[in-house]
């Protein structure tokens, strides 16, 4: 099992983007010291608790802060860009990572982001935009002539001038295609609503499955559309290439744990943020349904939270629960942390990245049942 950060990065709307930036930079030296095999930046345009709009700028500056951590734009909402332009920022980015980077993709989330680029609000363009793109950007990595007129976008790719006698070098364009070829690009497609359209997709295309837990029978569907749409393609589903976000803090007693969540920030953006979004998009009531408790949507309580949608305690607490959200689900390779905001005293929640990466992650089991 390995373990991976996803830094949405749910900052305080009063953090300015150079308190966003610094903290994000010191989040990600600290998961490359722990020893988190990825780490995850969001992309948001008009979300003040989701405050980075270019991702790619933070992986910038982390990749000369770090060794061994992957890095991803989790996720470039493709239907948003020009795909020409993201195809050779991307190719670029990760021949400057040399290959400690892959490329999370997704539609978008919030109608605002969409607003902003002319496209419709209720989001009705963003899947297939994003798809579009996406066989744009690939075609872009083939590196050969081309030119695509589709319902969305103008695309193309130009041919390279020959050389001239005199051996001058203007004729020559750069190699921006992923490290080591686009075929060895990791491609990661995002997922929340239940029996998701977009998971078959992306095992349809043999990209890896991605997350956020809205409860066991959403996990499980999926896995279960992602597998239909691997095996109605020919490929052979791998479950330790499904990863899956969850809140974790980590402490010596369970009590510290809560305390540490409760009172610090991931409580604070939870309870002024969090909360509505996931009744927004009608995650919680997953949890609910998990948790046997058959509480009402609307009289859920920050306790209530602690205890059923974070995942908060002593490593053996932790340990526990994630071991049976893996068992039941059915398998995945990669438990991933959301970040919060505790810049003011990164202390507590730094010790807890550690705790999750050295001591938690590595003592969850595989389920080692067969793919599907
Ligand atoms: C791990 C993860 C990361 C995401 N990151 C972003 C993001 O950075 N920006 C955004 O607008 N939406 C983000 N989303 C949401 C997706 O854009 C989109 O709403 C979701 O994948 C839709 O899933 P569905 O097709 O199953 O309904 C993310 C979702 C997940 C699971």
């Amino acid at each position: 099992m390995k373990s991976g950060i996803f830094h949405v990065p749910y900052m305080k709307p009063s953090r300015s983007p150079r308190e966003v930036f610094d903290y994000s930079v010191l989040i990600a030296r600290e998961a490359d010291q722990a020893g988190f095999a990825d780490f995850m930046i969001g992309e948001h345009a008009t979300q003040a608790w989701e405050s980075v709009p270019n991702p790619e700028i933070v992986i910038g500056a982390c990749a000369r802060e770090t060794e061994r951590l992957r890095f991803a734009p989790m996720a470039h909402l493709l239907g948003l860009h020009n795909p020409g332009s993201l195809a050779i920022q991307t190719g670029w980015l990760s021949q400057v990572l040399e290959g400690r980077y892959f490329l999370g993709v997704g539609p978008g989330a919030y109608p605002r982001d969409a607003i902003l680029r002319g496209q419709p609000e209720d989001l009705s363009e963003a899947r297939p935009r994003r798809d579009e793109a996406l066989k744009i950007m690939q075609k872009v990595w083939e590196r050969k002539p081309f030119h695509h007129e589709g319902e969305f976008f103008k695309g193309g790719f130009p041919e390279e001038a020959e050389a001239d006698d005199a051996g001058g070098e203007y004729h020559m364009m750069p190699d921006f295609s992923p490290w080591q070829g686009a075929e060895n690009l990791e491609i990661a497609m995002t997922a929340l609503s239940y029996g998701s359209a977009s998971m078959k997709y992306c095992g349809a295309n043999d990209f890896s499955p991605i997350s956020f837990f809205g409860g066991l029978e959403v996990g499980r569907s999926h896995w279960d559309k992602y597998v239909e749409g691997q095996q109605e393609n020919g490929y052979t589903p791998d479950r330790m290439r499904f990863r899956m976000c969850r809140d974790i803090v980590v402490a010596d007693t369970d009590a510290e744990a809560k305390k540490i969540a409760l009172r610090g920030g991931l409580g604070t953006c939870w309870e002024n943020y969090l909360v509505p979004v996931y009744k927004q998009f009608k995650i919680l009531q997953g949890y609910i349904d998990d948790s046997g408790t058959g509480v009402d949507l609307a009289d859920l309580d920050m306790d209530w939270i602690a205890e059923h949608v974070w995942i908060c305690g002593s490593p053996e607490t932790v340990i526990e629960k994630l071991q049976k959200m893996n068992d039941a689900v059915g398998g995945m390779g990669e438990i991933v942390m959301n970040t919060h905001d505790y810049a003011d005293d990164p202390a507590p929640w730094v010790e807890s990245m550690h705790r999750i990466a050295e001591e938690v992650v590595p003592n969850i089991k595989d389920v080692t049942v067969s793919a599907a």
